[in-house]
């Protein structure tokens, strides 16, 4: 499974990116708000840390403007990847993209219909948000267990699942085990997945015996 940071502070960014595990990272305009930045700046700046696709969100709601807000976006980086809202404007916009040659992640997405729809469109990624399902006391899982069955029926699609709206370690465990593509993830969560006790408590345990030993290696 591909792992995407979802932020656009810079420096979690760069600290991920280190470790080898970033294959992308997605925005939202919240996110990118809450990072006080400038849009086009940071999205340019996150595409020179990462190879992998970039999320950048459109902010308009109409075709026409989504489209030109699109291909603006898409001129930043060859890494972009335009994100447009599960919309009937936002799916005109992600087949004009696509089939200009633009990845496109179709994100909002809380249903399975949703999903058909946006592999229809040419969609990249379909970004379906379990967070704020399990907010409402729905099963954000059931969802992506659903468009994974759907889109295995049709290997052809080109849309890659990208699980969205992660909370916690579970989240991302749970949606390996499904199978989706991508999960992308808020950079304390990834953080939060190398930690275990045991491994603190063994490795803590090798150190001290090491240095009984009075070798050294190097
Ligand atoms: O990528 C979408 C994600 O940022 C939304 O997360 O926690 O606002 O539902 P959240």
């Amino acid at each position: 499974m591909k792992f995407f940071v979802d932020t656009a502070e810079i420096d979690d960014i760069r600290d991920l990116a280190e470790t080898g595990l970033v294959d992308g990272v997605t925005t939202n305009p919240s996110l990118i708000h809450k990072s006080g930045r400038d849009f086009l700046e940071v999205i340019a700046e996150i595409c020179d840390l990462v190879d992998g696709p970039v999320s950048a969100e459109v902010a308009a709601t109409d075709y026409p403007t989504m489209l030109e807000e699109g291909r603006k976006l898409a001129k930043i980086a060859s890494n972009v990847a335009v994100k447009v809202p599960l919309t009937p404007d936002g799916l005109k916009t992600c087949r004009a993209l696509s089939q200009s040659g633009t990845q496109v992640n179709v994100t909002l997405c809380f249903s399975a219909n949703q999903a058909i729809l946006a592999a229809k469109a040419g969609a990249s990624f379909i970004s379906p948000f379990i967070g704020r399902l399990d907010d409402i006391a729905t099963d954000g899982m059931d969802l992506i267990a659903d468009i994974c069955d759907v889109y295995a029926n049709y290997p052809e699609l080109p849309t890659e699942v990208l699980v969205a709206s992660v909370r916690h370690p579970m989240h991302v465990l749970q949606a390996a085990k499904l199978g989706a593509d991508v999960a992308t993830v808020p950079p304390g969560v990834i953080w939060q997945m190398f930690n275990h006790p045991l491994t603190e408590k063994g490795l803590a345990a090798f150190v001290a015996d090491w240095q009984k030993t009075g070798q050294t290696i190097l």
